[in-house]
């Protein structure tokens, strides 16, 4: 009992000292910056959530900066106190565990500006085939800017709401990885303010260690204020076929045939390829499921087989209306190839931009049904090759049942596509794929689709993995424990600590990963 009271004594006296402390660091802020430092309760609500609704960290302010020096003022403030002062960068907040959050320090909200000044706006060279964005820039905002000079960027994700250093810090993956890589293959140069509050240039000449540290690095190295990304002619039109399997195996070797021909002239292979599972139940709760739905649900269902599960082989191709007399040979004479159900093509042809911002359109649907804003127990899988029929039949066979409540995406891609010298892992094996269980949870009353139930499930997948012997890496990780930040980083960790000892030895950044807890000074040694 007496320990007890000791102990919320000294709690307590901790927090009003760190309060304290906290307002006198917040006046330093405030001189000299150019945004704007803000304890809002609207801002730090905002600061205090994300995307996945399963974790609260409130910051003590928000900044919405406009350059990277006014990043670089907070972060040296944070270096230079001796308080454990944290500094996030936020971009869209669209983590799932709490990632962009902190809760002794300053959120840098890093999208969405307020205020006069505005951060830079994107910077198109031309003729060099590039752009130079804002950390913070939303993928859309680039897309735009870049279609103005007939041009865009190569490497996407799904959905374009997400901010330029956000899927940096992680890889940003879609359809036009396994030709292209992923949008870390796709990147020149970047701006970085360090941990130390430095503002540094990187690339593979220059600072070359914190440029490969930065791309895969979960925001643990430093601050990405500006990123330069390479960009190629955009085509206005795009032929979008989803083609149907019942046969796991005809169609995972499909898509390995698919992802083979990236060495092929363009005209010989398809510029995006991924795909998805349907479950019975999954025709109603699915974004993508909406694309056949109007046209034909009598037809998918009379599809299903016995096992409950089908497959759905998702394929596009760019083209430009000037050269739209060749697209349907080229097309045809791909899908002549593959071993789909013949009666199930399903073809739309849309606007490059329309395609790319597809996931928006099924934003707008969800938000209007308020099932946009609720949790979600996401989970992102990396699984070689070799394991990925295992896999099938314990998890899409198995243990999913017939309910997966939202989008389960697998797709394959080529490890020789991505850059081995930065920060992400991926599994050791040439061929790795995606498995993305899009999960929303619900207040339905309805057991299997609570947020309870479908963390119990998403445990014990993560357990048939490890005790079948297939070694995945999760992707967008979340892990509390260094420990298995360790494993989960492998062979990579000695480099990943030594860079972080470098870059932020004070451990300011992005401390809602949990992968290092904020150093305080006071009881370790003070920076000369
Ligand atoms: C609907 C939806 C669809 C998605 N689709 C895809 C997809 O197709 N492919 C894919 O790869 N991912 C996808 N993602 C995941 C997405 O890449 C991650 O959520 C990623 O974190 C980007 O989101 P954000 O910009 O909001 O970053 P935040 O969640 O704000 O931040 C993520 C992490 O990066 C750090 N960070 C943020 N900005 C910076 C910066 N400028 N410099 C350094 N560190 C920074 C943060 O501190 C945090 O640790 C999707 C997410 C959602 C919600
Ligand atoms: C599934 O497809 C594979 C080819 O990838 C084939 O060998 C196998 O016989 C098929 N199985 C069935 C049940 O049709
Ligand atoms: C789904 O699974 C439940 C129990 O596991 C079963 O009762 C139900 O019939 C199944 N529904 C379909 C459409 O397969």
């Amino acid at each position: 009992m007496a320990t007890m009271l000791l102990l919320t004594f000294l709690i307590s006296s901790l927090i009003m000292v760190t309060v304290g402390l906290a307002i006198d660091f917040m006046e330093i802020l405030r001189l000299g910056i150019d945004g704007q430092l803000s304890v809002d309760p609207s801002d730090v609500e905002t600061a205090s959530l994300d995307f996945g609704l399963l974790t609260r960290g409130q910051p003590l302010a928000v900044l919405h900066p406009v350059s990277a020096q006014d990043i670089a003022r907070v972060v040296k403030a944070a270096y230079g106190s001796n308080q454990g002062m944290t500094v996030s960068a936020r971009g869209h907040g669209h983590s799932i565990n709490g990632q962009a959050q902190t809760t002794n320090g300053v959120v840098i909200q890093m999208s969405g500006w307020k205020g006069g000044n505005k951060p830079p706006r994107p910077h198109v060279w031309a003729e060099e085939r590039y752009v130079d964005v804002w950390g913070g820039e939303l993928w859309i905002d680039v897309l735009k800017s870049t279609l103005e000079y007939g041009l865009a960027p190569k490497s996407w994700t799904d959905y374009l709401y997400l901010s330029v250093g956000g899927t940096l810090s992680n890889a940003g993956i879609s359809g036009q990885a396994f030709n292209h890589g992923p949008q870390i293959s796709n990147v020149y140069e970047l701006d970085v303010v360090t941990g130390k509050g430095e503002v540094l240039t990187c690339s593979e000449d220059e600072n070359t260690e914190l440029f490969h540290a930065v791309l895969g690095g979960l925001g643990q190295f430093g601050i990405i204020t500006r990123a330069r990304i390479s960009l190629e002619p955009a085509p206005n039109m795009v032929r979008w076929i989803r083609v149907l399997y019942s046969n796991f195996s005809a169609f995972t070797s499909d898509q390995e045939h698919l992802i083979s021909l990236h060495a092929e002239p363009s005209n010989q292979k398809f510029d995006y390829v991924e795909g998805f599972v349907i479950v019975a139940e999954g025709l109603i709760n699915n974004w993508r499921s909406s694309l056949f739905s109007p046209q034909n649900p009598v037809k998918i269902s009379t599809l299903f087989p016995t096992s409950g599960v089908l497959y759905c082989l998702e394929i596009a191709k760019n083209y430009h209306e000037s050269t739209a007399q060749t697209i349907d040979q080229e097309v045809e004479f791909l899908l002549k190839k593959l071993n789909f159900i013949s009666t199930s093509v399903f073809t739309t042809d849309l606007l490059y931009v329309d395609f790319l911002d597809r996931v928006h359109m099924a934003e707008m649907k969800l938000r209007s049904k308020g099932l946009w804003e609720v949790p979600h127990p996401w989970l992102n899988l990396f699984i070689p090759s070799s394991k990925i029929a295992e896999f099938d039949k314990g998890v899409f066979k198995g243990i999913l049942g017939n309910k997966t409540s939202g989008p389960i995406l697998i797709y394959p891609m080529n490890k020789n596509k991505w850059d081995h010298r930065s920060s992400v892992v991926t599994p050791d094996e040439g061929l790795f794929y995606l498995v993305a269980l899009l999960r929303s949870a619900l207040d339905s009353g309805e057991e299997t689709q609570s947020l309870e139930y479908l963390n119990n499930q998403n445990r014990q997948i993560l357990r048939y993995c490890d005790e079948a012997g297939i070694k995945v890496k999760r992707y967008l990780p979340h892990y509390t424990t260094q420990q298995e930040w360790m494993d989960h980083f492998g062979n990579k960790w000695d480099r990943f600590y030594e860079m972080k000892m470098e870059f932020d030895p004070r451990h300011i950044l992005a401390s809602g990963q949990r992968i290092f807890t904020p150093t305080f000074p006071s009881l370790s040694n003070m920076p000369s």
